[in-house]
């Protein structure tokens, strides 16, 4: 495998994720009982944006240094940039680490809760290891998260978040992707699940929603953010966040954020920020 996050850290797709991951915990933390929480694909759960990988490629220009470059009117925006430890309106380049889905998530729980992160490449776990060494309650586990799906599901807590945030590498990911939330329903029906998905051809995108459409899985939310047009052939066009059994209200919370995102990291000729009930009750 060659996927290597640093590459990517802080780009549109990451925001885009990374708020939506907050906002899920924000509600799922509303209620004093603790949670269970697993992140399929953890990465090293903080990437310097200032490294010669992040400046290769300067994704994060495009994204988190142009989002938090204004004071957004979105709490759920502004509470992801502060777990995340950035300031908001500052034009400069974000010189601080990047929190990634593991960092954002322990800023967003409980000790009560438990944590599971799973990584696949073992540099990358060690890291991870030692950025969380103080937090109580997490295990870093370097093995397949797909197969942790099974291991770990379903919770003695009967609530929380299972995060799958697939490199999408293998032609075949989107297959897996699909298979893999059909597991989780099956072990955990009334779990959440948030699944990043990229969206690069319409048709590969529109082809995997089917699968999930026919999938006899109930409520099913999906969050698109477009930043390019439909096809570009420029590469990541859009950012896919899929829910299963998301909270009350996320849908309506969630289209003022998704708004706010599109306005600032879209270009001309986008497609609007979708907000889709793909499949219902
Ligand atoms: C998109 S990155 C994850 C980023 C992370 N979720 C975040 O938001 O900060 C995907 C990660 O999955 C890892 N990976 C790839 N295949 C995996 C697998 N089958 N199981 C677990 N991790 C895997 C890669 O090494 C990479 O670190």
């Amino acid at each position: 495998m060659n996927y290597r996050h640093a590459f990517h850290a802080g780009n549109f797709a990451d925001v885009h994720k990374h708020t939506v991951l907050v906002a899920l915990l924000d509600r799922l933390t509303r209620k004093p009982k603790p949670l269970f929480f697993l992140d399929t694909h953890a990465g090293r759960g903080r990437y310097d944006l200032q490294s010669n990988d992040a400046r290769r490629s300067n994704e994060s220009q495009q994204g988190i240094d142009r989002l938090r470059a204004r004071v957004p009117v979105n709490a759920d925006i502004a509470r992801y940039l502060t777990l995340g430890g950035l300031t908001a309106g500052e034009a400069q380049p974000v010189t601080a680490a990047y929190s990634g889905s593991p960092l954002l998530a322990l800023a967003a729980l409980r000790d009560g809760d438990r944590v599971v992160f799973v990584e696949q490449q073992a540099e990358e776990a060690r890291i991870l290891r030692n950025e969380t060494r103080h937090h109580r309650n997490v295990s870093i586990v370097c093995g397949d998260g797909y197969a942790a799906l099974t291991t770990w599901l379903p919770p003695k807590e009967n609530r929380g978040l299972v995060l799958i945030d697939p490199p999408f590498e293998s032609p075949k990911e989107f297959d897996t992707l699909a298979s893999a939330l059909a597991t989780f329903a099956s072990r955990w029906s009334n779990g959440v699940c948030a699944a990043w998905y990229p969206l690069k051809s319409s048709r590969e995108s529109a082809r995997f929603l089917s699968t999930l459409q026919q999938s006899g899985i109930r409520r099913i939310l999906t969050l698109e953010l477009s930043v390019r047009p439909a096809d570009s052939p420029l590469g990541l066009n859009g950012s896919g966040m899929l829910i299963i059994n998301p909270p009350w209200q996320l849908d309506q919370e969630m289209r003022l954020a998704m708004d706010e995102m599109h306005a600032t990291l879209a270009a001309e000729g986008a497609t609007r920020a979708k907000v889709h009930w793909l499949v219902g009750e």
